[in-house]
């Protein structure tokens, strides 16, 4: 590797000083990617320009922008990148594997205006090279780990507009400038100061502020600051949102405070303020005013507050507050959440005859409040008297009972039309078609509203959303919205999906413009929703397959070679020296990013994965056994990748599944999941043989399961009849196998993808559980459920898991539900829009025969005088789709259950079958069934991707 390399390095040298100076920044894209994994396969050949690099632009033959965003970049930023002389745009947002400090050879980049690395792995101390960069509008360095002090020389950048540094671990003061010392206050073109979530301490210094600054955003909240607020914070005109909660400052609010007039929202809460409460009459444009936990001298709620007409939310929660709560609050106009814990507030509390009808939320816990008027209309908002007299006398009223949970589970709903079922990565957009979308959470950090549950104000995100996106052209179809929440902070954060237009799957180039769009906030959402930052998540659904970096010579480059023949040797001397360090440099790059280079096989050891039966292949052992991976051996395809079936030299079948992309996990996550899978071992579980991490491919060895998905028998294409006993034979065997990964796998596994397309038939007709791809190990410390993103399929999500994202292992016993109705009727769980719970439900009689099912139930399942124990099959699978996890059974209860119905109808549960199911076929023949089977063996394939269709 290191060698080809070099030898590479040496030949796009030679190339470059023969084409006179042309394309002379490839030599540093090239240097760069020595240290890169996972950067886009068509970064190859000579010439990012004419070739079209993903990710890259070019201005007269040179690199002038750089944007890769979600795609899995991992490893460390070379100073080599300083060398791009000519880049205005720098912006590698969302890769969590680009980590190391950031290099100091940034600085070079004298014609830099963007530098945006939001969400990497970045660490270490910023460099102070930074302040070099003199051209430097936007500066976005949010949400990574860097360490140490804010670089004064940042007080240099004349340009910058926006500087985000927000959620690192910076420490030490706010540098200013003193003498010939730069320091932020030197930035007066800056609008933004988003310095939130650090370390940062000391006092804010007092000529931080002047009225020269343009500030817009300052928000300095959650860090250790301390002492007063300077007075020169009254200067900065401009301010919209000042937040100072989360921190340790004391003293009065100065009174200037009271000249930002257009301040909108305000959050000085979690500190330890003194003094009088502030004087806000002139911020008349106050959204949101958040001054909970100080300790501001006791007082009565001032009636200037009711002239904050524009108000949304009062937050004053522990402040000293005493005397009756005035009516006039309840009656401003915008007003959504009033609250007012843990203060003195007496007498009797009344909302008047005018209160807001957005009223959404009233918490008064704690206080003295002893009675309640309610007059005219009824309100509709919640309201919390707990800790109250009033509540202190056996009182049963709504108001002193805790609430009922108010948190919003607002997610996009379908546009009139019925969402698509879609295989296991997929998902059904707004406009139900299946795709793979890009997903993130958007986070706004000082929102003007408070009452989540307002349909409208998503509507008004995704709109704005969907019009950024198509005036700039992406490949966008729909975003859809879902699970807003406030973290601690105070922070709203809401889940993003982005789905592709014209495809099921976005390119590279799609995502990266996507995510620059929003994390350069080119995307600008409605003014209420204040500041906000995206945080992408990896992108893994790329079409395209693994590329072997450095594989391919341009044939250009090898002319050029073959021309300057008479410089060659000299050059070959220079470069070699070149490569000759760069091969060191490479060897190790390569040791760090490979989790099994330490480990050898035979000896085990240290690093190496424990793995219990489960062997290691090389890449060409599974070359050799499938044919050179040759299309007659594919037998399937899958978000995964691509399923071939091969023969060991033992001559054992095996299902191999061969990732798609390197970039489909790290190594480090492979190896999890491999040991994991390894550990698994039951006969009603399909049992992994080994596995493959050469080359830079990742496979997974299973065992070759002969008779393909259960699905396929029930729809018939299989041609394997299945009478009532062998059905019941399967669910038991799938049931016991769900069991097993539940009850008795260590870690415990949630399958996540039960569905009838993941349980496989073996030539006994045993049923093994299928495709791990989705199961998630339950942690130690979390095993009542794990919150994770909604993944499953259509039709046989468990709706619980589905709203709450709280997934347990009752999700499964859902979707195991639904594949015993399944069984009986042989139809898809949504079919023409009718959901198969609600089918048999409707079409259900308890008091006749078979529960008057006969009409539902698959015509080839036998006679109805055989079906001996349907009733009881019903009735557990029917406890198993209940609505609630706790509703239901666990397996091991359904296995007894299924056991039971066994032993009723006359068949043992625990036989081994001796008979194949090709002896079971020659018996139902005479009933003239009319899926016979041509031949039980030529069946193609054991499926093993819920995604995969059969070639
Ligand atoms: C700001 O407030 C202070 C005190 O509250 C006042 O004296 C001063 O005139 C105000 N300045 C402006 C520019 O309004
Ligand atoms: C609050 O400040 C305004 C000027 O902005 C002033 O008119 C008013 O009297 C002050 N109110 C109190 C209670 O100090
Ligand atoms: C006030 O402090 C309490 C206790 O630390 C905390 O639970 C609460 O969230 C704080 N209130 C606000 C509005 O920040
Ligand atoms: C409410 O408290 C104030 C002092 O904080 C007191 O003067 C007043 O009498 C109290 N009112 C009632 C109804 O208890
Ligand atoms: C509501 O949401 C918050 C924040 O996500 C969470 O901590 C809390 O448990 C939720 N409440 C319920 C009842 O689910």
């Amino acid at each position: 590797m290191s060698v080809r390399f070099g030898v590479l390095f040496v030949l796009v040298f030679i190339h470059v000083l023969l084409t006179s100076g042309q394309n002379q920044d490839i030599v540093y894209l090239q240097a760069l990617m020595d240290n890169l994994e996972n950067t886009p396969p068509n970064w190859v050949g000579s010439d990012p320009c004419l070739d079209k690099w993903d990710g890259i632009t070019c201005t007269d033959s040179r690199v002038t922008s750089i944007t890769l965003s979600s795609i899995g970049l991992s490893g460390e930023l070379s100073g080599d990148i300083g060398q791009l002389s000519e880049l205005q745009t720098l912006d590698l947002s969302y890769n969590k594997g680009l980590t190391g400090s950031l290099t100091p050879d940034i600085g070079n980049l004298k014609k830099l205006s963007n530098l945006i690395l939001v969400g990497c792995g970045f660490n270490g101390p910023l460099p102070e090279t930074l302040g070099s960069l003199t051209q430097l509008g936007y500066l976005a360095l949010n949400s990574n780990g860097f360490s140490g002090p804010i670089p004064a020389s940042i007080g240099n950048l004349s340009k910058l507009y926006w500087l985000d540094l927000a959620d690192n671990k910076l420490s030490g003061p706010i540098p200013v400038s003193n003498g010939p010392t730069p320091g932020l206050d030197l930035l007066v073109n800056t609008k933004h100061f988003h310095f939130g979530k650090n370390r940062l301490s000391g006092e804010i210094p007092s000529r931080l502020f002047s009225s020269k600054m343009t500030l817009k955003h300052v928000l300095f909240e959650d860090n250790l600051f301390k002492g007063k607020i300077p007075l020169t914070l009254g200067l900065v005109q401009n301010l919209e949102v000042l937040r100072l909660d989360r921190n340790s400052l004391s003293g009065e609010v100065p009174s200037n405070i009271n000249n930002l007039t257009s301040i909108n929202q305000l959050f000085l809460s979690n500190n330890n303020f003194d003094g009088p409460l502030p004087n806000l009459t002139g911020l008349t444009i106050l959204n949101y005013l958040d001054i909970s936990n100080n300790t501001f001298k006791p007082s009565e709620i001032p009636p200037w507050l009711s002239s904050l007409q524009s108000l949304t939310t009062l937050m004053m929660q522990d402040t000293g507050l005493r005397g009756a709560v005035p009516t006039e609050l309840f009656s401003i106009s915008q007003i959504e959440t009033v609250v007012l814990r843990n203060n003195e507030l007496n007498g009797t509390l009344d909302f008047g005859d005018t209160y807001s009808n957005r009223l959404h939320l009233i918490d008064m816990t704690s206080n003295l409040i002893s009675g309640f008027t309610q007059r005219g209309s009824r309100y509709s908002a919640n309201l919390i008297l707990i800790s109250n007299p009033i509540c202190t006398e056996g009182i049963t009223a709504p108001y002193c009972n805790p609430p009922t949970d108010s948190n919003s589970t607002y997610s996009t709903p379908p546009e009139n039309c019925f969402p698509s079922t879609c295989t296991s990565n997929q998902v059904s957009s707004p406009n139900c078609k299946c795709s793979y979308p890009y997903t993130g959470t958007l986070t706004f950090r000082a929102p003007s509203f408070s009452d989540l549950g307002n349909s409208t104000i998503y509507t008004s995100l995704r709109s704005t959303m969907m019009k950024s996106f198509e005036s700039n052209q992406l490949p966008v179809d729909s975003v859809s919205l879902s699970q807003p929440t406030k973290d601690s902070n105070d922070y709203l954060v809401i889940n993003l999906d982005i789905f592709p237009s014209g495809g099921e799957r976005f390119n590279r180039s799609g995502i990266s413009q996507i995510g620059f769009v929003l994390s350069n906030q080119t995307y600008k959402p409605p003014h209420t929703f204040g500041p906000y930052f995206f945080i992408g998540h990896n992108y893994d659904f790329f079409a395209d397959a693994s590329n072997r970096r450095h594989k391919s010579i341009s044939i250009g480059l090898i002319i050029g070679v073959v021309a300057g023949g008479c410089v060659l040797l000299l050059l070959l001397i220079v470069s070699g020296v070149y490569a000759f360090c760069q091969k060191g440099k490479a060897e190790r790059a390569t040791k760090k990013n490979t989790p099994f280079a330490s480990w050898d096989p035979d000896k085990g050891g240290g690093d190496c994965p424990q793995l219990k039966g489960a062997r290691s292949f090389t890449f060409d052992e599974l070359k050799a056994c499938t044919n050179n991976f040759s299309v007659a051996t594919n037998i399937g395809s899958g978000g995964y990748g691509m399923v071939y079936r091969g023969t060991l030299p033992n001559k054992q079948l095996v299902a191999i599944k061969r990732a798609q992309l390197r970039s489909t996990q790290g190594g480090l996550e492979f190896k999890t999941e491999i040991e994991l899978l390894s550990r698994v071992h039951h006969k009603n579980v399909v049992g992994l043989v080994g596995f493959c991490f050469d080359e830079g491919e990742q496979m997974l060895v299973y065992e070759y399961v002969v008779n393909g998905t259960l699905k396929d028998s029930l729809s018939g294409r299989s041609g394997i009849r299945l009478d009532w006993m062998r059905r019941l034979k399967i669910i038991l065997g799938a049931a016991r196998g769900l069991q097993y990964l539940h009850d008795l796998a260590d870690p415990p596994i949630i399958h996540r993808d039960v569905k009838t397309t993941n349980i496989l038939l073996d030539e006994r007709l045993n049923a093994k559980v299928a495709d791990f791809g989705l199961s998630k190990p339950l942690g130690d410390a979390d095993r009542t459920h794990v919150t994770t993103q909604v993944k499953g399929t259509m039709g046989y999500m468990d709706p619980e898991y589905y709203m709450t994202q709280q997934l347990t292992e009752k999700s499964d016993v859902y979707s195991f539900g639904i594949v015993m109705l399944e069984l009986i009727t042989a139809r898809n769980p949504i079919e023409k829009g009718k959901y198969i719970v609600r089918e048999v439900k409707e079409n259900m009689d308890k008091r006749k025969d078979l529960y008057n099912l006969r009409e539902v139930l698959d015509p080839t399942i036998g006679l109805t005088n055989e079906l001996q124990g349907l009733e009881k099959f019903v009735d557990i699978a029917l406890r198993c789709v209940e609505d609630t996890g706790h509703q239901r059974p666990r397996m091991s209860e359904v296995v007894k259950e299924i056991e039971n119905i066994m032993e009723l109808a006359g068949f043992n549960p625990n036989a081994e079958s001796a008979s194949t199911s090709e002896s079971y076929e020659g018996k139902s023949n005479d009933r003239g069934h009319p899926y016979l089977k041509d031949s039980l063996f030529s069946y193609s394939g054991g499926l093993l991707d819920s995604n995969l269709e059969a070639k």
